[in-house]
């Protein structure tokens, strides 16, 4: 508690909304939710608009500190009928909210219509769970099938309304090097499944990757293009079942813990993501073309 309250006092939180005359230049850009995804989001932001401002919308001042590091000045209230920025990517999850929904709406009010406004979603709702192919036009599943995917869904209508656009992100997963400095969240599966060694899963479930960087140059590249309305898709186009991620953990001999196995048989086999449309209308290529390609970079 000490250590929270000194933390407090040396570092005031800088509440952006409370500075009326705060001038929001042509490129800069709020981040509502700014965890690892936002983050890297801001830094390529950064260098490609060297000199703009980035700001950081959060639920608590847990990070804070870290996000001034960062250069990303937060803020915990909503700016009302205050500031309205050129550019708003949100990437706060469902579950961190008492009303995702209505953050939504208050992050499209805060954007004022020139740039771009991106939600970053995520794939389950598309209908072909059961080892099918998918791309951005697969039917979703209807409203009602599940509170998972109504969420998401009205999030993504509410997006669209407001003539914002939509980013749907497979997994992600980070640099070995960085593991220690996350969640255990944000590591990503396979660092997840190395820890617990065995896990009840069955080994065929097929998974859709991406890695953080590219997840997040992705982004970058949807704001900066402007579009209105659309949906996109990030995956690395290299889907891989659960046990063939971890054969290619253990061959590739840079981790240390050794994965046992899965042990479960009946969840559903999941789907093959494919954007190939995404990298055409965005001129977007990931940098880590597989997963197979990130482990030989470690
Ligand atoms: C899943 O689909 C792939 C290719 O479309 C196929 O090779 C594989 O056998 C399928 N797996 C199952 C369990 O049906
Ligand atoms: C892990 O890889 C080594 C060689 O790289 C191999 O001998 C071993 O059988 C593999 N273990 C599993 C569980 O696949
Ligand atoms: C992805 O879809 C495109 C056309 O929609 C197709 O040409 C390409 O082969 C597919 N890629 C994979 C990896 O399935």
């Amino acid at each position: 508690m000490a250590t929270h309250l000194h933390v407090s006092q040396s570092a005031p939180t800088q509440n952006f909304e409370v500075s009326p005359s705060l001038h929001i230049g042509h490129n800069d850009l709020l981040i509502v939710g700014p965890g690892v995804l936002g983050r890297l989001v801001a830094q390529k932001w950064r260098q490609e608009y060297p000199g703009c401002h980035v700001f950081g919308q959060t639920v608590t001042t847990d990070h804070h500190e870290e996000l001034i590091k960062v250069g990303i000045s937060p803020s915990l209230k909503w700016t009302g009928a205050g500031q309205k920025f050129p550019y708003v990517i949100f990437c706060a999850p469902p579950y961190q909210s008492s009303d995702y929904h209505g953050d939504l709406r208050l992050a499209a009010l805060s954007w004022n219509g020139e740039g771009s406004f991106l939600f970053t979603s995520s794939s389950a709702p598309y209908d072909c769970s059961d080892n099918g192919s998918c791309d951005e036009d697969t039917p979703v599943v209807p409203i009602g099938r599940s509170r998972r995917t109504d969420v998401l869904l009205n999030a993504e209508n509410i997006v669209l309304e407001f003539g914002g656009s939509v980013i749907i992100i497979s997994i992600m997963f980070v640099p070995h090097a960085n593991l220690d400095l996350l969640n255990k969240e944000d590591k990503g599966a396979h660092a997840y499944w190395l820890e617990k060694g065995s896990v009840e899963f069955r080994p065929d479930h097929i998974l859709n990757l991406i890695h953080y960087e590219d997840a997040a140059s992705l982004s970058v590249a949807i704001l900066k293009k402007k579009f209105r309305g659309q949906i996109f898709l990030g995956c690395d186009n290299h889907p891989l079942s659960r046990q063939e991620i971890m054969d290619l953990v253990n061959q590739s001999g840079k981790f240390s813990k050794k994965f046992e196995k899965f042990t479960g048989t009946d969840d559903p086999l999941g789907k093959r993501l494919n954007n190939s449309r995404t990298r055409q209308e965005v001129g977007w290529e990931p940098k880590y073309s597989s997963f197979a390609h990130f482990l030989d970079t470690l």
